[in-house]
């Protein structure tokens, strides 16, 4: 089944046809920059010119980037703070017409890479990790997703959450060679090791795509390893997620 799948950044909104029943990307991927304002308003009429780029009918699956409960957004993450408490389904139905399924992004991009990727039949505990404006994170067990995990919020150093000293975004803001800021993730991973003792962590995200720059930094027991998907899986897994909602009611 061909599906939309959108996924929704702090600094870019990407989507990209999909088939949802072999994750195979079916377009290339268009991209829209994230309006300034990150306010839900504007970020809803970037949706509209995304869906209409597709000259699509049909469902959208969309990743978001704050924590979701069914379709709600139940915090600001890197978004303005007006977003918290806004329905996102239905705001998105009202800009395009379509009706939407919105989940949080690394749960997506997670979903994507444990029904497609490198997680497949992974079994215990999996925890994707995605890099990008905020450090995202997504948690399956035996295959199940455990929704909402948010290992970026962990305040660290006098940072409010870890993710303002160790995402791509504070490499960006302090200038950071990825020697510098790979040591700080390593930090962050060792962190969620000690938290939630995974079985295998998954890197995905904008920066996944630089791995080779970083990869040798990584210093931590629990294997870790790149989303072959890559920043794809946001894409993808909004996709699948949206399959799997229509056809079961519920993200399993
Ligand atoms: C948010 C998460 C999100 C992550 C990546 C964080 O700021 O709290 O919900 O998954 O950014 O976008």
């Amino acid at each position: 089944m061909e599906l939309l799948g959108i996924d929704i950044g702090g600094s870019g909104i990407k989507g990209a046809l999909v088939n949802a029943e072999t994750g195979e990307m079916l377009t290339d991927r268009f991209r829209i920059p994230t309006p300034k304002s990150r306010k839900p308003e504007a970020m809803a009429e970037v949706i509209k010119q995304i869906v209409d780029h597709f000259d699509y009918e049909g469902p959208v699956g969309c990743g978001f980037p704050t924590i979701v409960k069914n379709g709600v957004c139940m915090s600001p993450g890197n978004l303005d703070e007006s977003w918290v408490g806004v329905n996102i389904d239905e705001l998105f139905t009202a800009a395009t017409g379509h009706e939407f399924t919105v989940v949080n992004d690394a749960d997506a991009a997670g979903y994507a890479s444990m029904n497609y990727g490198v997680g497949k039949g992974k079994e215990g505990l999996v925890i994707m990790i995605t890099i990008g404006t905020g450090l995202g994170s997504g948690a399956f067990f035996n295959g199940k997703l455990l929704p909402n995990f948010e290992l970026g919020q962990i305040p660290y150093k006098g940072y409010k959450k870890i993710e303002l000293w160790a995402a791509a975004s504070a490499k960006e803001r302090e200038n950071l060679s990825f020697e510098k800021w790979g040591k700080r993730f390593n930090k962050f991973l060792k962190l969620v090791e000690t938290i939630v003792a995974p079985d295998l962590i998954i890197i995905g995200g904008g920066t996944s795509k630089k791995w080779k720059e970083f990869n040798h930094l990584i210093d931590i027991e629990t294997d870790v390893v790149k989303a072959e998907l890559m920043n794809h899986a946001g894409i993808i897994g909004a996709a699948v997620a949206c399959l799997r909602e229509h056809h079961h009611g519920h993200l399993s």
